[in-house]
């Protein structure tokens, strides 16, 4: 079995030309910034956050806004390295190709997709939930059969539906769309900080770390952060444990930065934007969370914190229900530009791999009038609007936690591995303090994930034994290397 099967760098981004494979190029750092922002925001902090304080950190929320922020920080800057040094579509995934070899890049990718399509799932369920709570101010109800939480959810159905044809339509198109939603959301966000700060009560704040307590019922085996499982800790929540638990439940709130690398092909000079996209709309993120954790803890005390549509109901209970309303209009707003970018990252890292024949080669082919994979948008499109309207609504948030935890951790020890074989590569962008900052990325990502719980792991295993499966049936026969056939991707600008 040969497992170090590895493209050299000059075969990923310059032999081998083929147009069909091509992407336009056509995005700045502006629209980088924006598309990462777009997706950052999401359910997370509408939703997430709340329930993270309620029941596990109380207003130290703030202080596993800065942990988890402090993971994403340091992957993002292996993230920037590594992209602005391998400028080609697919991102983490064509990172590892060039460093790690062929079986570590499938896992990433395998990996992302996980990330990515659940994640699209996800936020699509959550944006259905929204619009139910809003439409309801307005008087409407969508019917119980075909709501959120029945067993077909219309709205999340159709918004994957209507999304996708958007993207098909052209990145670029979908950027405008996206720029306005961003605008939108950003303002909202905006606004429950302003609006908020007023309805502050500093009386709220204390005890900013409450005290420790045993979880009741201690959740199950099954549902036990593994590290306690293996060390035989009982469940707590508050506390330093449970600031670090929320610290790796609010993880999901910054997931998507990542996915500015996975366009890295389409960046007009994606050396210098690249590094900027990633590391800039993670930097407003982080202070538009902290800003809101503190703001929201500070209006209502943490254990009244409503678990569902938070950021909506704080206003209702200081009495300001229209600002609840138009807070949930936001939402509506926020969440659409997540599921639209996690789609465009879907569909990108699916072309990666279908270039290099580890999955049909035919897919890949881009539409010369669009620009776009029009074969694979379509396809992840169906897939995420099916497990959209039929998932029932539960626990993938840790499964894309820990797919995307596996892919950070991945990157950050690629990152010395790759300056190591290839010390004479250009690396306009470079990590500071390398291979420490990368290992220590790697260590609190590994840490994080042993914070998730075992049925967590457990389904993990099986996607990625199916991975393992779907890879050795045909990509490690049918692959470019493989078959020795020369690589079919895009050079870098300059
Ligand atoms: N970060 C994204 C969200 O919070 C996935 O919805």
């Amino acid at each position: 079995m040969s497992v170090m099967r590895t493209k050299s760098i000059e075969q990923t981004i310059l032999e081998g030309d083929e147009p069909e494979y091509q992407l336009k190029k056509k995005l700045t750092a502006l629209d980088l910034t924006v598309f990462g922002v777009g997706v950052v925001i999401g359910a997370g902090i509408f939703t997430v956050a709340g329930r993270a304080a309620h029941s596990l950190a109380g207003p130290a929320i703030i202080v596993s806004f800065i942990v988890a922020a402090l993971c994403c920080g340091l992957a993002a800057l292996c993230y920037a390295e590594f992209a602005s040094a391998i400028p080609v579509s697919g991102s983490a995934y064509t990172f590892s190709y060039a460093s790690l070899g062929e079986i570590v890049a499938w896992i990433i990718g395998w990996d992302l997709l996980l990330e990515l399509m659940l994640g699209a799932s996800v936020v699509a369920q959550g944006w259905s939930a929204y619009l139910g709570v809003f439409l309801d101010r307005l008087g409407i109800t969508i019917p119980a059969s075909v709501a959120y939480g029945s067993s077909f959810d219309l709205p999340a159905f159709g918004l994957v539906a209507v999304l996708t044809v958007l993207v098909t339509i052209g990145i670029k198109e979908s950027m405008r769309v996206n720029m306005a939603l961003v605008a939108l959301k950003v303002f909202i966000v905006l606004f429950v900080i302003i609006a908020g700060i007023g309805y502050i009560n500093t009386a709220n704040y204390s005890p900013f770390v409450p005290e420790a307590v045993a979880t009741q019922g201690a959740a199950s085996t099954w549902e036990a952060p593994l590290i306690q499982t293996l060390f035989g800790l009982s469940p707590t929540a508050y506390g330093i444990g449970g600031i670090l638990a929320g610290a790796s439940l609010v993880f999901f709130a910054y997931i998507g930065f990542d996915v500015v690398a996975t366009t890295a092909e389409e960046a007009k000079n994606p050396a210098r934007d690249l590094p900027r996209g990633i590391i800039g709309s993670l930097l407003i993120c982080t202070v538009l969370y902290c800003a809101v954790a503190l703001v929201m803890t500070g209006m209502v005390r943490y254990d009244k914190l409503s678990s569902e549509a938070s950021l909506a109901k704080i206003f209702v209970d200081v009495g300001k229900p229209f600002y609840a309303t138009l807070i949930s209009a936001g939402a509506v707003a926020g969440l659409t530009t997540v599921v639209m970018t996690l789609l465009i990252g879907t569909s990108r890292v699916v072309f990666a791999m279908s270039r290099d024949w580890l999955l049909p080669s035919g897919l890949g082919k881009t539409n010369p009038r669009t620009g776009t994979p029009v074969k694979i948008t379509v396809g992840v499109g169906v897939i995420v609007a099916l497990v959209a309207a039929f998932t029932p609504v539960g626990k993938l948030e840790y499964m894309i936690n820990i797919g995307t935890l596996t892919a950070f951790f991945l990157v950050s020890l690629a990152v010395p591995v790759l300056r190591k074989r290839r010390p004479d590569f250009d690396r306009p962008f470079k990590v500071p303090f390398s291979p420490w900052l990368p290992w220590i990325s790697a260590a609190i990502c590994a840490y994080l994930m042993l914070t998730l719980p075992l049925e967590t792991w457990l389904r993990f295993a099986i996607w990625m034994a199916l991975g393992f499966g779907i890879y050795f049936a045909y990509g490690h026969k049918e692959s470019r290397l493989a078959k020795g056939a020369a690589p079919a991707v895009s050079p870098p600008q300059g």
